[in-house]
């Protein structure tokens, strides 16, 4: 059985999962149940869930619309009123069944209703399998800003059962690949060569690597959950991936991308800067654009695009008085915090990304 035990927040992959998932009901014994769910895994994951589904209360099924734009406090404050007006108690238990939308918020919504109640995370995408569901982190966007509102609360439980994902959208797969090519990038040049060569679209074959994925995210938060050093390597290619992705959600310029694309841009543009930065081999350097540039399509910045991006890294959570900071790597697994990154350099990235053949 594939099982990581904490205190909270125990997470089982596959084999003996939803006995786990009983087990802990009964233990709980809540009230009520309330199982949040957005449009898709709503109608794609809930019978699957059903099936598997003993205890003796029925749980009430509620929805959100799907995407990352519904991430805001207007969707909690619906949940927050569904839970109160069907009479939600401090005993009541939430089960978050979907992406890491539903994860990310559903957590939030727990966390903060009646000064926290509890919450099971039963992630439905695999890149709320192979991230959004270790390290506790919950919260919403703030207008453009990503996960600006939040808190850190660890689920009791994290189910992971990887037959939801034969129904999730093959792009989908595809974004949730980059946050496990991104645990090869800082952790380990074994774990790269394995990790880039998965078809990622095969469900089959994923389960040992994204256990493996999991495994890497659980050992980095344990050692620091509150992000003073160590996990800061989680955000490698996203203090430009984030800044990416919000970019594509409000400009027509570019099409919208999915979280994992635009982290698979940053990590390109990350890697470059830190070969100019700090000596990141070139044959490696070439590893990474080629194998990300195999699987995800290349986007068309202009210069516009690349200044409003340029803007908004600002924004990013990990500043520290004003400055952009980022997470650079001397080598795979070899990495280097809070460094910073003139502009000049962020624009010659940009210009690698779009010339690398
Ligand atoms: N908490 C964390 O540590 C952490 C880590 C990484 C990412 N995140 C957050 O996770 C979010 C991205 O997660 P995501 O990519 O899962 O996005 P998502 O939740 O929007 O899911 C992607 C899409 O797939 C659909 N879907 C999900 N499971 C499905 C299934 N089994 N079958 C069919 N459709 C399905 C969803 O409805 C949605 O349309 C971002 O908001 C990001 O900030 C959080
Ligand atoms: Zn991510």
């Amino acid at each position: 059985m594939k099982e990581i035990i904490k205190n909270k927040g125990s997470v089982y992959c596959n084999t003996g999962v939803w006995n786990a998932f009983n087990k802990e009901l009964k233990k709980l014994k809540p009230t009520k149940i309330f199982v949040i769910t957005d449009t898709n895994t709503k109608k794609f994951c809930t019978s699957l869930f059903l099936n598997h589904y003993t205890f003796t209360i029925s749980p009430e099924i509620l929805e959100i619309p799907e995407g990352e734009t519904q991430k805001n406090i207007a969707t909690c404050l619906t949940l927050w009123n569904e839970l109160s007006e069907k009479g939600a108690d401090r005993q009541s238990l939430i089960i978050n069944l979907g992406g890491g939308v539903v994860t990310d918020l559903g957590g939030f919504v727990a966390s903060t209703f009646k000064r926290g109640i509890d919450f099971i995370n039963i992630p439905t995408s695999l890149l709320a399998m192979v991230d959004a569901s270790v390290g506790g982190k919950n919260g919403v966007d703030l207008g453009l800003i990503k996960n600006q509102i939040g808190i850190i609360n660890n689920p009791r439980l994290v189910i992971i059962d990887t037959k939801f994902l034969n129904t999730l959208p093959d792009n989908q797969k595809t974004s949730g690949y980059a946050e496990m090519l991104k645990h090869g990038l800082i952790h380990s040049d074994d774990y790269w060569n394995k990790v880039k060569n998965l078809n990622e679209t095969n469900i089959d074959g994923l389960e040992e690597l994204l256990w493996e994925s999991v495994q890497i995210k659980n050992n980095i938060v344990t050692q620091d959950p509150f992000e003073k050093g160590l996990r800061k390597t989680l955000n490698y290619g996203h203090t430009l991936g984030h800044a990416i992705e919000s970019h594509s959600l409000s400009k027509d310029s570019i099409n919208p991308l999915l979280h994992g694309e635009a982290v698979a841009i940053g990590m390109i543009l990350t890697s470059y800067i830190s070969n100019i930065i700090l000596g990141f081999p070139e044959d490696k350097l070439n590893d990474v654009s080629r194998s990300i540039l195999d699987k995800f399509k290349r986007v068309n910045f202009n210069s516009s695009d690349i200044d409003e991006i340029i803007k908004l890294l600002i924004y990013d959570k990990k500043n520290t008085n004003g400055k952009v900071l980022f997470v650079l790597l001397n080598d795979i697994g070899n990495h280097k915090i809070n460094c910073e990154v003139p502009n000049d350099i962020i624009l010659e990235a940009f210009d690698y990304y779009k010339n690398y053949k």
